[in-house]
């Protein structure tokens, strides 16, 4: 036995030594330690030794026990010394610094303005329901309007909202009125994917319903919001729109930022850009979400997030913002 333990030891410490990766020397130590190894099989025939010599070998193999592992973790410490010394830390530093999203940068700076202007921000789910997407804002079941949405459906019943505007009637029933609020947020659509048209496209909802709102307020929020995301004046003009939760409904165009308004290629000569559809909430909006249409009114508008990026940052592919190839999202030099 003793002969066994002294081959043992010594075969444990020639391959401690031998070793020089982390990984090799736990494998030694389960080896030579672990609950299959050698040693542990010896020990349990302790049991049917006679009590002089369990004292003996009980103490034997608990020193050597000991021995190993002192052993084991005396080399642990050599190879980690040894990486440290490896270490040149002449060599130039490489690291590459990471940035935010185009979306997410625009996304805090129009929260922040709208922030400054007394706007609140809410979320509210990516997986919504029917009622949230279309019935809440006056689409009821089979109206045309839904067709302006090629939804995602999901096999539970709920879908992926397709607009931010599911924030409208769940604020108004969560906070009352007079209330103000914005909600940005990833929206999704069926779209077949090219340079303008995305399936995963980023809003923000704006919302104000107070006793006296005006069209004059919106357009007013509105300019205020482009003059210092885009550090210029912006000039703004509405257009009639059409969208069931909002009588009456405009587009709102801006005047283009590229060319200032004298026309040019990415505002095809018009000097106006289409960028946020807007308008005064619809009385049976407001009914749905427990306001009386006869006391408060209110605006709203649907301000394309991923939309806004590419204009501030003249990015002429949607694509490149869900790519997450950082070779080209690097090419923006955000900083
Ligand atoms: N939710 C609409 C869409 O994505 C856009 C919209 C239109 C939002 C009018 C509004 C609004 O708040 O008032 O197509």
């Amino acid at each position: 036995m003793k002969e066994k333990l002294k081959k043992l030891v010594s075969d444990a410490i020639t391959e401690i030594n031998a070793t020089s990766k982390e990984a090799d020397l736990l494998n030694i130590k389960s080896k030579y330690l672990g609950k299959k190894s050698e040693l542990n099989t010896l020990m349990s025939s302790l049991k049917d030794m006679s009590s002089s010599e369990k004292k003996e070998y009980g103490s034997l193999f608990n020193q050597i026990k000991k021995e190993l592992e002192a052993k084991i973790n005396s080399r642990l410490d050599e190879l980690n010394n040894q990486v440290k010394f490896n270490f040149d830390n002449t060599l130039p530093a490489h690291y590459s610094k990471g940035s935010l999203h185009p979306v997410t940068i625009v996304a805090k700076e129009v929260t922040d303005i709208l922030k400054r202007m007394g706007f609140t921000v809410v979320v509210g789910p990516e997986m919504d329901d029917d009622y949230h997407n279309f019935v809440a804002l006056n689409i009821p079941e089979n109206h045309p309007a839904r067709d302006m949405q090629d939804t995602y459906w999901l096999s539970n019943g709920k879908l992926l909202r397709g607009h931010t505007s599911t924030n409208q009637v769940r604020a108004m029933q969560n906070y009352g009125a007079p209330i103000r609020i914005c909600a940005p947020g990833r929206c999704f659509r069926n779209e077949d994917l090219d340079a303008c048209h995305e399936n995963t496209f980023f809003q923000l909802e704006g919302m104000v319903i107070d006793k006296q709102v005006s069209i004059n307020n919106l357009i007013y929020v509105m300019r205020e919001l482009l003059k210092e995301v885009f550090k210029t004046d912006v000039q703004v003009r509405l257009r009639p729109g059409f969208f069931p939760f909002v009588e009456p409904g405009f587009e709102l165009d801006c005047s283009c930022l590229i060319c200032g308004g004298k026309g040019c290629p990415t505002c095809k000569n018009s000097g106006w850009l289409e960028l946020c559809p807007c308008g005064m909430i619809h009385p049976n909006v407001l009914k749905e979400g427990g306001i009386d249409p006869n006391e408060y009114m209110g605006f709203a508008f649907g301000l394309g997030l991923t939309r806004l990026a590419m204009m501030k940052y003249k990015i002429n592919d949607i694509r490149v913002l869900n790519s997450g190839d950082l070779r080209r999202l690097n090419e923006f030099d955000i900083k």
